[in-house]
């Protein structure tokens, strides 16, 4: 596995693949591993013939008074982790290079960015599409794959993918839970063992209501 750091190697990289005709499988994280994003890129390396993780903890995503500061970062621990599961290439930008100091464009979705989570982080969705579109004109890749877990976005990113006519095949995959119930995430190390349980009760009881 290898990583890359500037966008013109990664360029170099994607358009050696593409003329070598083998297909490139995408999985965008923010890094801070875990088996949800590992069975993202297990699934890819099935689907596709190479595949490229980005670890980029985008600034623009991230609200005034947000964790951006604190968000867990382990790029040593992900390299390991990411080249177990199979990926080929970890595409690890700077900040500089992904939205230099005169940078100035953004892709919006409209409506679909309006309620639940959206309401609560205003720009959230505006920064994630901007990066997405950013990572999927650099790395233009056959599928990519995206988590269940953080279903709004998947439905905009979807909605993006279609509305922009990229040629770029959306996969959905599973929520994965740990044992308790809760859903894996990054953010999961900021909980405290009272919140974990009263996490893992609320997943019961839905659980429970569902039946
Ligand atoms: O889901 C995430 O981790 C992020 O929102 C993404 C898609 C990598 C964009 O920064």
């Amino acid at each position: 596995m290898i990583i890359i750091k500037s966008i013109k190697g990664i360029r170099k990289f994607v358009k050696k693949i593409k003329k070598e005709n083998r297909t490139i499988g995408f999985v965008p994280t923010m890094g801070s591993l875990h088996e949800g994003h590992l069975s993202l890129i297990r699934k890819a390396k099935k689907l596709t013939d190479i595949v490229i993780v980005s670890i980029f903890v985008n600034p623009t995503q991230f609200g005034t008074g947000e964790d951006y500061g604190k968000y867990p970062r382990d790029l040593k621990g992900d390299k390991i982790k990411a080249k177990k599961a199979g990926a080929d290439v970890i595409f690890n930008p700077t900040i500089s290079a992904m939205y230099p100091s005169n940078y100035c464009t953004y892709v919006e979705v409209e409506r679909l960015t309006l309620p639940l989570c959206g309401a609560h982080r205003p720009g959230h969705f505006k920064g994630v599409t901007t990066v997405v579109s950013k990572l999927f004109n650099i790395i233009q890749p056959d599928i990519a794959f995206f988590g269940q877990k953080d279903a709004q976005q998947a439905i905009i990113i979807k909605r993006m993918t279609k509305d922009l006519n990229w040629d770029i095949k959306i996969k959905i995959l599973p929520t994965i839970r740990e044992k308790n119930g809760l859903a894996m995430s990054s953010r999961n190390k900021y909980l405290s063992k009272k919140e974990r349980e009263k996490a893992s009760i609320i997943y019961k009881s839905l659980k429970k209501a569902k039946k």
